[in-house]
């Protein structure tokens, strides 16, 4: 590997220097480049732009290989349980029976959220999307916690870690409650993480609440898959709105309002509602194939392709194994599953895919599984917030204690030169 990059540029040769990561990875570091040149470069949606050097997650998207901190996603997925791999992506090593329990202690400290902010969720109509209404609570976070704005040493950075991962998951609860027009629950410290977002959730005041072990390993599995992605784009506004020096909760706020997105995070809803019109519709998932593939249709096959795995999406293989085993461990036999395989075994063979390399992502079978463990669609995008907290948490520590500047991109300007200006009675 050249350790450096040559460039010809308006006749005149200069020399950048070449970063290799501990993958092989090469990137040319242009940090001298304005300066040497008087030129940047142009890369809309960042799809051969690095923005900083992580120790958190590899992923290789030609190959369909996802490590966090070095560790297989299959075996993470397999042998983990969500907290010790949220303490492993936040903290870099996998933890000690100790430090778990520990971990899980300190959460509970924070577990409980302000009586106060029961007023601005009652101020939200039914009817608001949870993904609106879980950025709004998550912003709010910061009046009741203003301590969490200016981390400025590593036992404060820890609390806020310890907060956020105890708050967050409550306030998601509560966005669904809120829709369905119950009384809002609190975290239990006296049972997990997973079967407490079971409890948040479906706990109703009329009656004992005992969750179902098969779903709440299915989800701490989904949590898990979800957990990080690199910079992708919420984890990219997470890191950026950080770099400002704005705190955590007003961080993670604007990264669950990039996930909302159908493009992003948003796609699992999308799918489900994608395979509910298709069923509707008699379930001719090949009329659904050539609307995908006709440039003239607006329609895109949700839950397909990516801006980095041109490869199955290592997590969707797993999902789809877990959606086969959860739903025949509920005796779910659900229609739907059928048009999503019909739809991924037909875009595996076509060529408008294949030559695309456009194959199930994390969140084409995500959806399906969570309809079974009934969840609401409008839900879905929640889910996968509350599965990718640690990872945010994690790439903005990650951010602040490397000291990184404030991000701020550069552009080239295509606007008008300058003009006069032009007085009303003459325009
Ligand atoms: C996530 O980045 C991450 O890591 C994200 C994520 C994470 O964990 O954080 O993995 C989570 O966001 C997964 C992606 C979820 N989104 C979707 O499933 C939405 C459907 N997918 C597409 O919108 C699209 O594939 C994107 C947005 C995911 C990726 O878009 P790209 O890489 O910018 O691809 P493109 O738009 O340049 O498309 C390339 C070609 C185009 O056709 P041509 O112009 O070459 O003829 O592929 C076509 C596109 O029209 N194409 C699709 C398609 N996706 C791309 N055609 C039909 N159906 C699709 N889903």
């Amino acid at each position: 590997m050249s350790k450096t990059a040559i460039l010809e540029f308006d006749g005149n040769k200069y020399e950048f220097p070449v970063i290799v990561g501990s993958e092989n990875e090469a990137a040319i570091d242009i940090d001298k480049l304005r300066a040497l040149t008087g030129a940047i470069t142009l890369d809309p949606g960042y799809k051969n732009s690095g923005s900083c050097k992580s120790d958190i997650t590899f992923l290789d998207g030609e190959e369909g290989i996802l490590r966090y901190r070095g560790y297989a996603i299959e075996d993470l997925a397999e042998k983990g349980n969500f907290l010790e791999i949220s303490y492993l992506v936040i903290f870099g090593e996998l933890p000690t029976k100790t430090q778990l329990t520990q971990f899980e202690t300190d959460i509970r400290k924070y577990t409980l959220v302000n009586e106060e902010m029961k007023n601005i969720i009652d101020g939200f109509p039914k009817t608001a999307h949870p993904m609106g209404v879980l950025s709004a609570l998550t912003s709010a976070l910061t009046a009741f916690n203003p301590k969490v704005v200016n981390v400025e040493n590593d036992a404060e950075m820890y609390e806020a870690i310890c907060k956020t991962m105890g708050k967050f998951l409550v306030i998601a609860t509560w966005t669904y409650r809120k829709m369905m027009g119950y009384p809002l629950n609190y975290y239990d410290n006296t049972i997990g993480y997973v079967e407490n977002f079971m409890q948040l959730m479906f706990k109703l005041p009329t009656g004992p609440y005992a969750s179902n072990p098969v779903v709440v390993d299915a989800l701490d599995k989904l949590f898990i898959l979800h957990a990080d992605h690199e910079q992708n784009c919420s984890t990219s506004t997470v890191r950026i709105v950080g770099s400002s020096h704005a705190g955590l909760f007003a961080s993670i706020s604007a990264g669950v309002s990039a996930l909302w997105g159908p493009l992003h995070g948003g796609a699992n809803q999308a799918v489900l509602e994608m395979l509910e019109a298709i069923q509707k519709d008699g379930g001719d998932s090949a009329k659904y194939m050539a609307k995908a593939k006709d440039k003239d249709d607006p329609f895109r096959l949700m839950g397909f392709g990516h801006r980095v795995y041109k490869n199955f999406d290592p997590r969707a293989r797993i999902i789809k194994k877990a959606a086969d085993e959860v739903l025949k461990n509920l005796g779910v036999d659900d229609p739907i599953l059928r048009i999503a395989k019909e739809l991924e075994e037909a875009a595996l063979v076509d060529d408008y895919f294949v030559s695309r390399k456009l194959y199930p992502n994390v969140d084409f079978y995500s959806g399906i599984i969570y309809r079974a463990l009934g969840i609401p669609t409008d839900m879905f995008t929640v889910m996968f917030a509350i599965g990718r907290l640690p990872g945010w948490i994690a790439q903005w520590k990650e951010m602040r204690i490397n000291k990184e500047p404030i991000g701020r991109p550069r552009q080239i300007y295509t606007g008008y030169p300058l003009r006069d200006f032009v007085s009303m009675d003459k325009r």
